[in-house]
């Protein structure tokens, strides 16, 4: 199997004879750092999709490295391995996370607990469930097209954090939350879905921003985007 790496910019080429049908995408990477070339840099803790920090791009597809087995990315046995879009790249496989870390700073990606506690119901629990699965990987802001347009745009990860702290009835915030969905310019999504199919925790995130966008509007937080003269036709 014939292993590419963009490493800065340049591709570096590795050969490995040993893939099995169970090998990962962290596996190979593994095995050209202790048996290769000790240079190659990437990130990787737990192993077991928990920590979010192993993700890379393999054949142009984002992925979590530890939970990618090469056999189902390889191309005429090849790979290319590439550092996440979006960010900008420290070395090899290892990006800066400062921006998107910062944006959720902005955008209040914690609990803020309200007095006095209620008891959450399973059925509380059901409306922000999967949200709760993520994992801060930081996929989803890398395959996002909308920073083309605004670098300021939150990013779809903010929105998932703003939309599970929203539906939590022990968050103090409430509907401030959708005006810091506002203040994270929400209505710069163009909807194209690229974060829920690539989500390695199957979260919905696009379903997510648009049910925010569609009660922000409701409630007059967020503008319409006829009151800045566009109307791209999603009728709310
Ligand atoms: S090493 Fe923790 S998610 Fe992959």
């Amino acid at each position: 199997m014939i292993i590419k790496i963009n490493r800065n910019g340049n591709y570096q080429t590795y050969e490995i004879n040993n893939i099995e049908d169970r090998t990962t995408i962290l596996e190979v990477l593994e095995q050209i750092k202790n048996y290769q070339d000790p240079s190659l840099s990437y990130r990787a803790q737990c192993r077991a999709s928990i920590c979010g920090t192993c993700a890379v791009k393999v054949n142009s597809q984002t992925v979590l490295a530890c939970k990618t087995k090469v056999k189902d990315l390889a191309v005429n046995d090849e790979i290319v391995i590439e550092p996440l879009s979006n960010m900008p790249v420290i070395k090899d496989l290892v990006v800066d996370h400062d921006e998107f870390l910062n944006k959720l700073k902005k955008a209040k990606a914690w609990l803020i607990p309200k007095e006095p506690f209620e008891k959450v119901y399973p059925e509380d629990l059901a409306t922000y469930d999967r949200e709760t699965d993520c994992i801060l990987c930081g996929i989803c802001y890398s395959v996002c097209p909308a920073f083309t347009n605004d670098k300021d745009f939150g990013g779809p990860i903010n929105f998932v954090k703003i939309f599970r702290f929203w539906k939590d009835k022990n968050d103090a915030l409430n509907d401030e939350r959708i005006q810091t969905a506002a203040e994270n310019n929400i209505t710069s999504c163009i909807h194209c879905k690229y974060c829920t199919f690539s989500c390695p925790k199957q979260i919905p995130v696009e379903e997510d921003i648009l049910q925010l966008e569609f009660y922000g509007k409701q409630k007059g937080i967020i503008k319409k985007q006829e009151d800045f003269g566009f109307n791209f036709g999603f009728g709310f």
